[in-house]
């Protein structure tokens, strides 16, 4: 199993590479992939820990000899938010980086199942469906935007406000990741309930948890070390499932049946082929589904955005 970051030097790169280095199964390759010049060098300091897990390191231009043979790729490259920003002012350097990227996926490695943490997620997913299918080679059960942080966030704040483990408390985030697009389905966790007030909180806090990390960084960027967590998280779920390893289930932003939008996020059963099954995402509460409709516009308008920006 190869598994490909690029984007690898960066905050997230970085604190991903080190839990895939630690937690990737025996035999494994790792490959780490960045303009940055360090990246070798990252490659050479997490070759000292002691685990049966190869890695390797390349920087430049060129992706492609990272790429070669490998099952996973994790994409993280790209600039991330400073205080103000939210996540469609990285558009402008981000899809041109996204575009690049999956050019080189597409002609190196097309049978991979593709990770996308490149912000905005919403658009970027877009615009990577539509460079592969370009090149031929799309397969919507295969390219996944990476929301496993909204997923990891809700719990860790459900179990805070209700007094749980933390490791005991799943909850399905469905929609986009930016803002109103973030729907956590509070009605749905076994055995915990919330007063009316609490769901309003609790969803608002999980849609702006990006921004709580961004202003209390204070302009030294966004969260690397909790989405470092969330991307090993679910590339290890990818790795897991390709392996053979059944019941394997997580949320990600995919091109589904489009009955909410194009790409929509949404529980996920994982298997050898990427996406074996989209699960429904059950029955919404009164405020979950008028959330769900009040973000449409929004994710819709992001997902065009996406789609036309490979048009021109
Ligand atoms: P960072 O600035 O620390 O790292 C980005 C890395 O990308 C740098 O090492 C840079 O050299 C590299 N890079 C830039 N252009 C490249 C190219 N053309 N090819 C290869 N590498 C390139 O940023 P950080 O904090 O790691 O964030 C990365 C991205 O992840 C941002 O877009 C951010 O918004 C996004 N993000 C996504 C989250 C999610 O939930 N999906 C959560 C948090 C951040």
């Amino acid at each position: 199993m190869k598994v490909a970051v690029l984007g690898a030097a960066g905050g997230i790169g970085q604190a991903l590479a080190l839990l895939l280095k630690t937690q990737l199964p025996a035999g494994s390759e790792l490959s780490l992939y960045d303009i940055a010049p360090v990246t070798p060098g990252v490659a050479v300091d997490l070759s000292h820990i002691p685990t049966a897990v190869s890695i390797k390191g390349f920087s430049g231009e060129d992706a492609t000899p990272a790429l070669q043979g490998a099952n996973v790729v994790l994409i993280s490259a790209g600039v991330a938010r400073k205080p103000g920003m939210d996540r469609s002012d990285l558009f402008n350097v981000n899809a041109g980086i996204v575009r690049n990227l999956i050019e080189q996926v597409a002609s190196t490695c097309p049978q991979a199942l593709i990770g996308i943490i490149t912000n905005p997620v919403n658009t970027t997913v877009a615009i990577a469906a539509s460079v592969l299918k370009k090149a031929g080679v799309y397969d919507k059960n295969k390219l996944f935007g990476v929301t496993t942080l909204d997923v990891i966030r809700a719990n860790t704040f459900v179990a805070e406000l209700k007094g749980k483990n933390p490791a005991d408390i799943n909850v399905p985030v469905v929609g986009g990741h930016s803002g109103v697009t973030i729907l956590p389905l509070l009605s749905q966790i076994p055995g915990v309930t919330f007063s009316e007030q609490e769901v309003i909180d609790l969803t608002k806090r999980i849609q702006n948890a990006g921004t709580e990390v961004v202003e209390a960084k204070a302009g030294g960027g966004s969260a690397t070390l909790s989405m470092g967590q969330a991307a090993a998280r679910f590339g290890l779920s990818l790795v897991r499932a390709l392996n053979g390893e059944s019941n394997v289930v997580e949320c990600a932003y995919v091109e589904g049946d489009g009955e909410h939008a194009r790409f929509f996020s949404q529980p996920l059963l994982l298997g050898k082929n990427g996406i074996a099954e989209r699960k429904p995402i059950g029955t919404l509460s009164a405020f979950e589904q008028q959330a769900l409709s009040g973000m449409l516009d929004t994710l819709k308008s992001d997902i065009a955005q996406g789609e036309a920006f490979v048009k021109s």
